[in-house]
């Protein structure tokens, strides 16, 4: 027997009456709920907690169909129609919505087009020293005082200052962001007052950044940082207005912060609370291994991913979803999830196995929405997890795990915070 191997869990009950989804215990564990729905109700109409009436899709092979279904919208003008109809009703771009999680073909391979290039594996390998450089001051912040919140020291300022670097944001003004974004975070994306006050003062900062960056180009000082991508492209008839450009980055923003800051959050969970998984990858690491790193990040996404739900998808024509009717005009949210634990797909779905190769999890979805930043999100939180578990080799959680907070967000899963002792 391989003697670093977790004992197996028990398979997750499928027993018993429907589960309530949505309450504190379900945000703390959704995945006996999930296993109860991907057996009994795989497309399973729901009441969200803002009370609009969505179908949940649980199987993996109908989660991914249906990312990758052109009948389901991502364009929120479809919400309750009952005919098909494409692009955003009323006047385009009249603010920040127009981004690429809410706009379909054409408009959305225009879109992707002009930001793919700051993806590829090749331009995200050349910011690898910023998020090395990034990721040691962190640590070097709290590794002498023997405790730490990892979430808040350590796996929320680090996308924040990475995305500041990839858009441009000037050094002085970072720290502004970090605060707008952690009040967005600690209020869980709904919303309310301190949420609708720091997407304001985003808009504003951006809008302004956009202008100072445009001013400088046209003197010929232009940088090479993605926001002076966007306006070249623009400037050279590439069809992207200003507001396009604002949304682009308030997106990349959005979609890259709590997603990585939540990768780095329940992947160090998960390593700590399996200890001998944990001790076989930092014997890896020590011998400067790095492919065994990048396999286990992969298994930490299907495990327990940040994004629980994809975002919402709406149908446009009546259509057959894993045996289910849906109509017109229906919003559809496809659990990645419960996807990612499907055992008709996982061998032994809910075990930690940070080996596992046959592993084509939805942690980054699926089909033309498919996570443009998973590049810079894979350096991130490779990078962040090696140099904690080196740095710190002897980290260990400081509570019990049933005293641990999730944040109950509907698209998002994280922990609100991690307590760590090390010793210095
Ligand atoms: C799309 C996950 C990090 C930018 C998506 C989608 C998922 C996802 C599941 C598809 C949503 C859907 O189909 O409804 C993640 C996870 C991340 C992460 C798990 C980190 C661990 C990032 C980063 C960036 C980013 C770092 C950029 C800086 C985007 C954008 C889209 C997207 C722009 C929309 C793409 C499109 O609609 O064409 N992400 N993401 N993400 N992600 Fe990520």
């Amino acid at each position: 027997a391989d003697p670093a191997a977790v004992p197996e869990p028990a398979p997750q009950s499928a027993e018993g009456p429907a589960p309530e989804l949505f309450t504190w215990e379900f945000a703390a564990d959704p995945y006996p709920a999930y296993a109860w729905l991907r057996e009994h109700a795989p497309v399973h109409r729901t009441t969200l907690p803002s009370g609009v009436e969505a179908w949940l899709v649980t199987r993996y092979p109908d989660a991914r169909q249906a990312l990758a279904d052109a009948r389901l919208s991502k364009n929120p003008g479809h919400h309750g129609r009952s005919s098909g109809r494409t692009g955003i009703p009323g006047e385009r771009g009249a603010d920040l919505m127009t981004h690429l999680l809410n706009i379909d073909p054409p408009d959305h391979t225009r879109l992707r087009r002009l930001v793919s290039k700051a993806f590829t594996p090749r331009t995200v390998a050349t910011f690898e020293p910023r998020v090395r450089e990034i990721t040691d001051r962190l640590i070097d912040g709290f590794a002498g005082n023997g405790s730490a919140d990892l979430i808040h020291e350590f796996a929320f300022p680090l996308p924040i200052y990475a995305i500041c670097d990839l858009l441009g944001v000037p050094a002085e003004d970072q720290d502004d962001f970090r605060d707008w974004a952690g009040l967005m975070i600690r209020h869980g994306g709904g919303p309310r007052g301190g949420v609708a006050r720091s997407v304001k003062k985003m808009r504003g900062y951006l809008a302004e950044l956009i202008h100072r960056k445009r001013a400088d180009l046209g003197s010929g000082q232009g940088g090479d940082d993605l926001i002076s991508e966007l306006i070249r492209a623009s400037d050279h008839g590439e069809h992207l207005t200003e507001n396009e450009a604002a949304a682009m980055a308030f997106i990349l923003l959005f979609a890259g912060f709590e997603t990585t800051v939540n990768l780095i959050g329940n992947g160090l969970y998960a390593l700590l609370t399996h200890p001998a998984q944990r001790a076989r990858l930092q014997e890896s690491l020590a011998r400067g291994e790095t492919a065994p790193l990048a396999t286990a990040v992969e298994e930490l996404l299907r495990y327990d991913g940040p994004v629980e739900l994809a975002t919402w998808r709406y149908a446009t024509t009546p259509l057959t979803l894993g045996g289910q009717e849906i109509a017109a005009g229906d919003p559809v949210l496809v659990v990645l999830a419960a996807a990612d634990r499907d055992p008709s797909r996982f061998d032994r779905p809910d075990l930690l196995d940070l080996d596992r190769r046959d592993n084509p999890h939805l942690g980054f979805g699926h089909g033309i929405h498919y996570c443009i930043g998973a590049p810079l999100a894979r350096l991130e939180a490779q990078y962040a997890l090696s140099a904690l578990l080196r740095r710190l080799p002897d980290l260990a959680l400081a509570a019990a795990p049933d005293e641990l907070r999730w944040r109950g967000g509907l698209i998002m899963r994280g922990l609100r915070q991690l307590p760590v002792t090390f010793s210095q």
